[in-house]
């Protein structure tokens, strides 16, 4: 099958009550450990790359991973998403390369740093949409701005200071046609995200569930979203590393975004800390061992744990063979429908 349009899986997650974790990547190990995970799960999958991974992969090392991959689990509906696209030209390249589902993050200006204006933001993302739809390619946009710093994207702004608006959310949307919605609601990415358990006042769920009664046929997207346990911080530590204390988003607060519409949620930190954690293991229990595959395995075997987890709390675990995945062929004429109609 070839990789996927994102909005069918996350049509299929909503029609399910299910949401659907994505995952970001900038290599082999990263994307066979998903991959495990998700046979294992039987889950679909959406693999994400930022600008960053597409640099560092040299865009045809990872795009050919991901066919491997396609080739290698023929089973699994598999979608390949670009993660914080900061111009309609980062966009307009993915597309290029075979991207399936892009973001174009016109919350920043592109230089990934400055906090936009509300025009700005929907003339790019709908200058987005119309490159993208009729390709059958997904859009994810943003309004309000995430907190801390991702690949280098990011005003490194706390999570509080640009909080979704949702009167403003529901009028993007609206403007924009886009397929889903990345909301700031207290979360960072990174492993800084809160400085102790979020409560109400740092977590804003009341806000999520707002958006979505103003907005309940939209995919919401959950940035930030790793849960940064204790367990993972303990091994960096304890194995030479200096992690300042630190929290998550709870698990918990994922699960009651997916009962309020979010269908993706984004995971990074969690999947880096595992695999640094048993780098580490590795390199301080056996300071003998050179050979690389002595510790990228364990890395890829500790990240192959926290998706598979994730995947089966986020709910998509056991729906990777529940539908057919369509061609964007179709995708682009059911949009093309849309538009006529
Ligand atoms: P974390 O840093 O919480 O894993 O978030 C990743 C992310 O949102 C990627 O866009």
């Amino acid at each position: 099958m070839p990789l996927v349009s994102m909005r069918q899986l996350l049509d299929e997650a909503a029609k399910g009550g299910y949401g659907v974790g994505a995952f970001n990547v900038n290599n082999m190990e990263q994307i066979q450990a998903i991959m495990e995970a998700a046979r294992e799960t039987k889950s679909p999958v959406i693999v994400q790359a930022s600008r960053g991974a597409r640099q560092y992969s040299q865009d045809k090392y990872l795009y050919h991973l991901m066919l491997a991959a396609n080739e290698l689990y023929p089973e699994i509906p598999l979608v390949l998403h670009l993660d914080h696209g900061n111009s309609v030209e980062t966009c307009k390249s993915a597309i290029e390369l075979g991207f399936t589902s892009v973001m174009m993050d016109g919350s920043l200006m592109p230089d990934g740093k400055t906090p936009s204006s509300f025009d700005y933001n929907v003339q790019a993302t709908r200058e987005v949409v119309a490159m993208a739809h009729p390709k059958g390619v997904t859009v994810e946009g943003e309004i309000g701005c995430l907190g801390g710093i991702e690949d280098g994207h990011g005003a490194g702004l706390d999570g509080l200071s640009h909080l979704t608006d949702p009167a403003q959310a529901a009028e993007f949307v609206k403007l924009t046609g886009l397929d889903a919605l990345a909301i700031a609601i207290g979360t960072s990415h990174g492993a800084y995200k809160f400085a102790k358990k979020p409560t109400g006042e740092t977590l804003k769920m009341d806000r999520l569930i707002e958006i979505h009664k103003l907005l309940p046929q939209t995919h919401l997207v959950m940035h930030g979203s790793s849960s940064v346990p204790k367990d993972l911080q303990d091994i960096i530590n304890q194995y030479g590393g200096k992690l300042k204390p630190t929290w998550g988003v709870p698990v918990e607060e994922i699960q009651l975004g997916i009962k309020n519409g979010v269908r993706k949620i984004n995971v990074d930190t969690d999947n880096r800390l595992a695999i640094t954690g048993a780098i580490r293991k590795v390199f301080f229990e056996k300071p003998e061992e050179f050979d690389p595959r002595s510790y990228l395995k364990p890395a890829r075997e500790a990240m192959k744990k926290v998706v598979a987890l994730r995947m089966t709390q986020f709910g998509q675990a056991g729906h990777a063979e529940d539908y057919a995945p369509l061609p964007l062929s179709v995708m682009a004429a059911r949009y093309e429908q849309k538009r006529a109609a």
